[in-house]
């Protein structure tokens, strides 16, 4: 995959099942964002987007959320300079006008400071929600098309280069943690076609095993995009061209020589 997006999940039950309370589920939770961040720099991924806080998270009580914004500010200054050392670009997705000034302080010096980086492309979704994502592409196409004072008619590339992940390409696999099997809220726009995987794990279990783990099952799938995908290509291949060991012939391949299955991006 070129682009991989998680929803990380479960940090208050894994702190419930230890007796803990739920921030201590976060903080362990920021040992695997470190450690999937890593094996993501050393598996040379294009992208990946992590989901820390939708708009809908403002619902929990004030001290966690005050918790998670000392976290992530924590982090910030943590690892900054791992995340320079990795060639990592540091990108943040969500109304970020919405967070706490000192946060956004925190954010623009990371942006800053990894723009001119070229490897991971890491993307935190902060105050993110996809309904308000593309609300906010289609109220910028709307202020676009008043300042131009001409007729608007939108497509899907239109919307796609207005939404906060413009530039992007869209995530090939979703990962979730703790075994929820919704979206909620996340990408909605942009996981139109990708593959979902879900593992019981709770976000502070989730390693660098479970992560291959989730790219190994993701390469047995057939990605069909609504067609009929290469598995019917291959079961009736006569009459059709195909490629015999890298030669193209008309000849209907004997088992033995049919064309191995590439690896997917
Ligand atoms: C995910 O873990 C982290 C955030 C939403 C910030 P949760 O806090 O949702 O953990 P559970 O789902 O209550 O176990
Ligand atoms: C999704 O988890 C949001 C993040 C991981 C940041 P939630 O815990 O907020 O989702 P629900 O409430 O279970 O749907
Ligand atoms: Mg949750």
């Amino acid at each position: 995959p070129r682009h991989i997006a998680v929803i990380m999940d479960g940090n208050g039950r894994w702190a419930r099942k230890r007796h803990l309370p739920r921030v201590a589920g976060h903080r362990a939770g920021v040992k695997s964002v470190r450690e999937i961040i890593e094996a993501s720099c050393r598996l040379h991924l294009e992208a990946l987007t992590l989901y820390a806080f939708s708009v809908e998270n403002w619902k929990r009580p004030r001290s966690e959320v005050e918790t998670l914004w000392g976290l992530l500010r924590h982090y910030l200054h943590r690892e900054l300079p791992e995340l320079k050392r990795n060639d990592v670009r540091f990108q943040v997705i969500g109304r970020i006008d919405g967070l706490p000034a000192a946060v956004q302080n925190d954010l623009d010096v990371a942006m800053v400071e990894t723009a001119a980086n070229s490897g991971l492309r890491l993307n935190i979704a902060l105050n993110y929600g996809g309904r308000a994502e593309i609300v906010d592409a289609v109220n910028s196409l709307l202020a676009r098309a008043r300042k131009l004072d001409g007729p608007l008619e939108v497509d899907e590339r239109m919307l796609g280069e207005h939404l906060y992940t413009a530039g992007l390409p869209d995530p090939d696999l979703l990962i979730r943690t703790s075994g929820e099997m919704r979206v909620s809220n996340f990408l909605l726009w942009q996981i139109a076609y990708a593959e979902i995987f879900v593992t019981d794990k709770f976000w502070p279990d989730f390693h660098t095993l479970n992560l291959l783990e989730a790219l190994l099952d993701y390469q047995k799938r057939e990605r069909r995009y609504g067609g009929l995908g290469d598995s019917t290509k291959t079961a009736e291949p006569d009459r059709e061209l195909v490629a015999v060991n890298g030669r193209e012939t008309t000849a209907e391949p004997d088992a033995g020589e049919l064309p191995s299955t590439p690896l997917r991006q």
